[in-house]
């Protein structure tokens, strides 16, 4: 039997990442070249750069749909059809309504993307190496995100913003064509009974005769504690806690703010009062960089320390970076020179995305992909994906408002504040789920205690014996 390393499955569906990250970060580089070339009024450009969130608002509810019905590796390479089409019109759009057209296709790629490589992994995933191989996804997101910046750089000079959206083609092919060599999810495949196939992919994975048994039967275990399937059901009892969980974890990530520091950091260096254009981008950059290097802390802890001891420590960080922003904004002073204050400001930055990026960023793609019941998996994934890229929309639609409203710095003490409450959130509803299978952390949460916490008293089912 050929053995498949689920490295080359995480690596694969990073891909996907990938171009999540590049086509959600490349518009802020070729927005300025396409409303010089269309003659975009400031209305049309808001729209286009909200088209790939509105895009994947609704790619993510299809996906919710696509996953259950023909599968994880067919939802991914379908993404990665939609992204080959929509880079390529995006690039050769002759007019403006056809390029938004174009990045809702992208969004709508992204947003099925979203929802079926994390839980591609997970499910593919031993439970003690689970957490790690899926923060490689969001490892992924943050490459693409940066490697937009340099590609918004490297052809700003030119104003050549039909080839930043083109080179996205050259990734979304690869996914499609590495996609094929790669085996459907053994719990999709027991879904749809297709048993022997499921049979033969855990063992592809690594499993002796005692392994594959073990996780047949703890995937029929939980199967036969399903209470229906669908839409209808991840809305009813058996999976509100999951729900609660996931559209919560969802909602925290993106209302906390990331996105300003993402897509709006040069405007942010300017504001703080650093001196000239170049040098705010390259502050940004660096922002970008920070963001790559502290998720490989995720990578490295996840399974070892757990999710929420991350979550605790990294939203903390965030708060207090955010506090220190909003102070450092309320005594702002303008300075050709890089002072003290514009150095503070870079610092503060740093230390939000750092403690964002092995935090909320990876660890909310894990638990969303862990907590919901095998029935309802693919739904649930959708809603609360969905979830998300609605609070991404809100944050970006309102940043500048807000700014208008309250300032700087009391935008900054708004996320701060958000951040706070997602403290007591995290508290109070989201379990520990490091080590657990996908079955067993099924079996806690129906159970969940009042205070949260998940009980172990549940059927322990046998882990899987996986390299
Ligand atoms: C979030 C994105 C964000 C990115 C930053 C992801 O986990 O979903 O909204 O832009 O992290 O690294």
């Amino acid at each position: 039997m050929r053995r498949m390393s689920t490295g080359r499955i995480a690596a694969l569906a990073g891909l996907g990442g990938l171009l999540f990250g590049y086509d959600t970060g490349v518009i802020g580089g070729a927005q300025l070249f396409i409303q010089k070339d269309f003659h975009l009024s400031s209305l049309s450009d808001e729209l286009l750069v909200s088209c790939v969130l509105i895009g994947a608002i609704v790619g993510s509810l299809v996906a919710g749909w696509l996953v259950a019905r023909a599968g994880r590796k067919v939802a991914i390479m379908t993404s990665g059809l939609l992204f080959v089409v929509g880079s390529i019109a995006a690039a050769a759009a002759p007019g403006a309504g056809f390029l938004d057209a174009a990045r809702i296709v992208v969004g709508v790629a992204i947003g099925i993307v979203s929802v079926a490589a994390p839980l591609y992994v997970a499910e593919m995933a031993p439970a003690d190496r689970r957490g790690s191989l899926v923060a490689i996804y969001q490892l992924a997101i943050t490459i693409g995100i940066f490697a937009a910046y340099l590609v918004d750089e490297a052809f700003a000079h030119d104003e050549a913003w039909r080839i930043m959206f083109a080179i996205g083609i050259v990734p979304a092919a690869l996914l499609v064509l590495g996609m094929r060599g790669l085996p459907e999810s053994p719990r999709w495949l027991v879904d749809r009974g297709r048993r022997d196939e499921a049979h033969q992919v855990i063992a592809m994975l690594g499993a002796d005769d005692a392994g594959v048994a073990s996780e047949l039967a703890a995937i029929d275990a939980a199967r036969a504690a399903d209470t229906g399937a669908g839409w209808h059901a991840v809305l009813g009892r058996s999976a509100r806690s999951a729900l609660i969980i996931a559209v919560g974890l969802a909602l925290v990530q993106q209302l906390t703010g990331i996105n300003t520091v993402i897509y709006y950091a040069p405007r942010i260096f300017k504001a703080a009062g650093l001196g000239s254009s170049s040098a705010a981008i390259w502050a940004s950059v660096s922002v970008s960089v920070v963001n790559v290097g502290a998720t490989f802390i995720a990578i490295r802890f996840v399974d070892r320390v757990g999710r929420k001891p991350l979550l605790f420590i990294g939203i903390t960080g965030m708060v207090v970076a955010l506090a220190g922003l909003s102070a450092l904004f309320a005594t702002t002073t303008r300075s050709d020179g890089f002072s003290l204050h514009d150095a503070l400001t870079i610092g503060a930055l740093w230390v939000y995305v750092i403690f964002f990026a092995f935090s909320l960023g990876p660890i909310v793609w894990i638990m969303i992909s862990e907590v919901f019941p095998q029935n309802v998996r693919g739904p649930g994934n959708g809603i609360a994906t969905m979830a998300g890229w609605a609070g991404n929309l809100l944050v970006s639609l309102t940043f500048l408002s807000l700014i208008d409203a309250l300032g700087e710095s009391g935008t900054f003490a708004l996320y701060a504040v958000i951040g706070l409450a997602s403290l007591m959130f995290i508290r109070l509803r989201v379990p520990e789920t490091k080590g657990k299978t996908l079955e067993e952390i099924q079996t806690a949460i129906t159970r969940q205690r009042p205070t949260g916490e998940a009980s172990d008293r549940g059927s322990r089912l046998g882990k899987m014996s996986r390299p």
